[in-house]
């Protein structure tokens, strides 16, 4: 018992309790948001960052520590990095995967602190497709041959990413289908392992993208050539998590919003794609990346650099948007959400650098609203 309030004691309890003082107007960052029946404590989201440290696929103590600490430093979504649906789904052999119950399990204990940290856990959903099989970006990112601990990759097409990376399998109608029967099942699992909101991930090159970008996909049958066959393997994907994954859980869908390659996947491709999205009413959120489907790309890399895609997609589709990309000072995220650029500002390098950047965001922009981990509360002099 804490003898001050006569309340039981969060530090011997394991829970942390946060003191929530006088409320004031809070700025956008730190109003709560609502996706189906999901309450986020504010707007800020960790972006799904691979770790390249998982053995079999599964978790460990190493994204324990690495999730648990985004969540008691105040974000509100903590996702996952890209959980993979099949061995040959993964980037590196390292990633984490999603196809047994060991894996579930593992991943069990994360989603339960994060929660219990207040944060809404979230995994990312995905398949690496022709750019799988390749090493640690501190080993190279070069693609491993299966002679040498890699493995044979799919795609939409046979083409290869870019010289030197192996010819893929072309996916088959068969394929295809045993696609979407492993994402039914990782869904499932992510399900059972306490997860809270589901990304399925469909930007930076990866298998989804593969089928969506004509620089990817050169097919002849109904998933290839024009628009609508080009996004039939995301639709069926989407449908086939949402039959899976309950109703009152959000969806939220992470594309490319442009290739930034001439003839590639674009903007308007994203708002028409977000049209279609925002009438079936089965994804909540479109978190807008860009990129990662052709080496020639070029990105005009700066601060929010992004944000005009999500706030194309979401002011032309009438869909909530995420935005992610170079967002780490405070003003420049409060001012894209009080601007209506986005609904969630979505943080990669930024909490890879600083786990509290929310509580420090918080004293920055005057919220009360996002208070330290009771076990931390002397540090709120910083
Ligand atoms: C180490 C690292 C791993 C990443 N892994 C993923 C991933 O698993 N899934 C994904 O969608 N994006 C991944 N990304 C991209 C980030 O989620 C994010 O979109 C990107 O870093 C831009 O945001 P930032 O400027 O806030 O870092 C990764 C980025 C980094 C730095």
């Amino acid at each position: 018992m804490n003898a001050k309030n006569n309340q039981p004691d969060s530090r011997q309890t394991g829970e942390t309790s946060r003191r929530i003082l006088k409320r004031d107007p809070q700025p956008n960052l730190f109003k709560p948001i609502t996706f189906r029946k999901i309450t986020a404590r504010n707007r800020i989201m960790l972006s799904p960052m691979c770790q390249y440290s998982a053995k079999d696929g599964l978790a460990d103590d190493w994204h324990l520590v690495h999730l648990g600490a985004r969540a008691t430093g105040g974000a509100g979504f903590v996702f996952t990095e890209a959980v993979h649906i099949e061995p040959r789904a993964r980037i590196t052999p390292h990633c984490l995967g999603l196809w047994n119950d060991e894996q579930r399990d593992a991943l069990k204990r994360i989603a339960e602190f994060v929660a219990q940290q207040g944060a809404v856990p979230g995994i990312q959903l995905g398949h690496a497709g022709r750019k799988a099989s390749v090493g640690r970006p501190w080993e190279g990112t070069r693609p491993i041959a299966p002679d040498y601990g890699g493995w044979p990759v799919i795609s939409a097409s046979n083409k290869p990413y870019a010289d030197g990376w192996p010819e893929p399998e072309k996916l088959g109608r068969k394929g295809i289908d045993q696609q979407l029967e492993l994402l039914a099942a990782a869904t499932r699992r992510a399900h059972q392992a306490g997860f809270q909101v589901l990304e399925l991930h469909a930007a930076h090159g990866y298998l989804i993208h593969q089928f969506l970008s004509p620089l990817s996909n050169d097919r002849d049958d109904e998933y290839g050539g024009s628009f609508d066959n080009r996004i039939r393997f995301l639709l069926q994907s989407i449908e086939t998590v949402r039959s899976e994954w309950p109703e009152n859980l959000p969806l939220f869908l992470r594309i490319s919003a442009t290739d930034w390659v001439e003839g590639g996947w674009n903007i308007d491709d994203s708002i028409r794609l977000a049209k279609i999205l925002k009438t079936a009413s089965q994804v909540d959120l479109i978190d807008c990346s860009s990129g990662g489907s052709d080496p020639r790309q070029k990105i005009p890399i700066h601060p929010g650099y992004q944000v005009p895609l999500s706030s194309a997609i979401k002011n032309e589709a009438g869909i909530a948007t995420g935005t992610v990309g170079l967002l780490h000072g405070p003003d420049l995220a409060e001012s894209v959400l009080a601007n209506g650029d986005a609904d969630l500002i979505i943080l990669g390098r930024a909490l890879l650098a600083d786990p509290v950047w929310p509580l420090r965001a918080a004293k920055t922009l005057k919220s009360n609203s996002a208070p330290w981990p009771v076990q931390y509360e002397r540090s709120d002099i910083f």
